[in-house]
């Protein structure tokens, strides 16, 4: 087994946290792993021992699993010459990585293959640090993500130090990102679930031009509402697929169901050279430099583009924008009131406008807000009425 930080004198002793919160370790479904394989291509009717996949934080390997299962079934019928370059997969925590490691070493076994391919295969480090020769085919898997207020300063500058993108408050999957487009082969694609929220924000604003200028944004799977991780979090993941190849239009799906077997048709319908015609796949130019990528229609996207042409931002105008109040602790702050009224409804006429509301808050809540307002008046409707 491979330890990277044997490998250099030039990495730097650095202490990581160890608290799963800590290195980001929330896993990924069986299902959606399979499904990033199918959407990058990674599929056993192709010859894919002449082929290198990353999985760059395999965690209890979900993703290196499945990777192994479709490798071997590959080999089978097209060879097994350069095996031992097929595959690498890194995972910073020790316990973890030794778990992993003896899972593929009894898959390895119980399929007939040597158990020694597990020793080139697997690297226990830190994916930034890592020494790692590519390129690779395809890059898969869900990348920590830990905030910057969580990285120790000194290995947070050594970071800042060998990754262009991560600035200002950028995340650890940031890094992460830029490492694995810059060890995709021509042609190579990547797939991660990951969260989305660099799609806009400030600190996606370098990874954001790396990608416009050099790759093609594919594929974008909004999961915000999809259970896609073994554990309940808050983290507005997307699925995004991005190729080494000449930018191009984006096609984008929201909110697909995890049911297998539409998985695996929608992989086909978004891998296919045209797509049927009405179907749930819309197609968009999202990336544009720098600037926060829109996943909207075209007509959307023009109309967005006219007002910021026509009109100065809020910060222009004078406005202060900031990200306000963040408890961190939703379990604690957001609960049902056994105090409040039942779901109501309110249609509320306010100016010119009207519109209908439905709020598990009190009748008197609601009337306190609006009595602020002139011109606004709630008529109100119970639920079910
Ligand atoms: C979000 S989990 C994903 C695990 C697995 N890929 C999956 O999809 O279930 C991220 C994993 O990255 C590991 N990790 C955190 N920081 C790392 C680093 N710098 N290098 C390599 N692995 C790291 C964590 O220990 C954790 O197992």
């Amino acid at each position: 087994m491979l330890s990277c930080f044997d490998q250099t004198q030039a990495t730097p002793v650095v202490q990581h946290p160890a608290a799963p919160s800590a290195r980001g370790a929330v896993f990924t479904r069986p299902e959606v792993a399979e499904f990033i394989l199918d959407l990058v291509g990674y599929t056993p009717d192709r010859p894919l021992h002449q082929q290198r996949i990353l999985e760059p934080s395999f965690g209890d390997g979900v993703f290196l699993l499945a990777i192994l299962r479709r490798l071997l079934s590959s080999a089978r019928r097209f060879g097994t010459s350069g095996l031992s370059e097929a595959i690498r997969g890194v995972e910073l925590h020790p316990e973890t990585f030794e778990a992993t490691y003896h899972a593929v070493v009894a898959l390895l076994q119980q399929e007939g293959f040597s158990k020694h391919l597990a020793d080139h295969w697997l690297i226990q480090g830190d994916y930034l640090l890592c020494p790692l020769e590519g390129p690779f085919h395809y890059v898969v898997g869900n990348p920590p993500y830990v905030r910057v207020e969580a990285i120790p300063p000194t290995l947070l500058a050594e970071y800042r130090r060998r990754y262009a993108t991560m600035h200002d408050r950028a995340d650890l999957y940031i890094p992460f990102i830029e490492r694995s487009l810059s060890l995709l082969a021509e042609g190579g694609a990547l797939g991660f679930i990951c969260a989305d929220r660099w799609a806009k924000n400030r600190y996606g604003a370098l990874l954001r031009k790396y990608v416009a200028d050099n790759f093609h944004l594919k594929i974008y799977l909004d999961m915000a509402h999809a259970p896609a991780f073994r554990s309940k979090v808050a983290a507005y993941p997307a699925i995004m697929v991005i190729s080494r190849e000449a930018p191009g239009p984006t096609r984008i799906v929201h909110h697909p169901s995890l049911e297998p077997d539409q998985l695996t048709q929608l992989a086909q319908v978004l891998r296919a050279d045209t797509l049927p015609e009405g179907g749930a796949v819309r197609v968009a130019q999202v990336t544009r430099g720098a600037a926060p990528w829109l996943f909207v229609a075209p007509e959307q996207r023009a109309l967005l583009e006219r007002l910021e042409r026509r009109f100065p931002s809020l910060e222009e105008a004078g406005c202060r924008v900031g990200i306000g109040v963040a408890t961190g602790a939703d379990q604690a702050f957001i609960a049902s009131c056994p105090w409040s009224h039942p779901r109501i409804s309110a249609r509320v006429r306010c100016g010119g406008a009207a519109w209908a509301l439905s709020t598990p808050l009190a009748r008197r809540v609601i009337s306190s807000i609006f009595a602020a307002t002139p011109g606004c008046a709630p008529t109100w409707r119970r639920a079910g009425r």
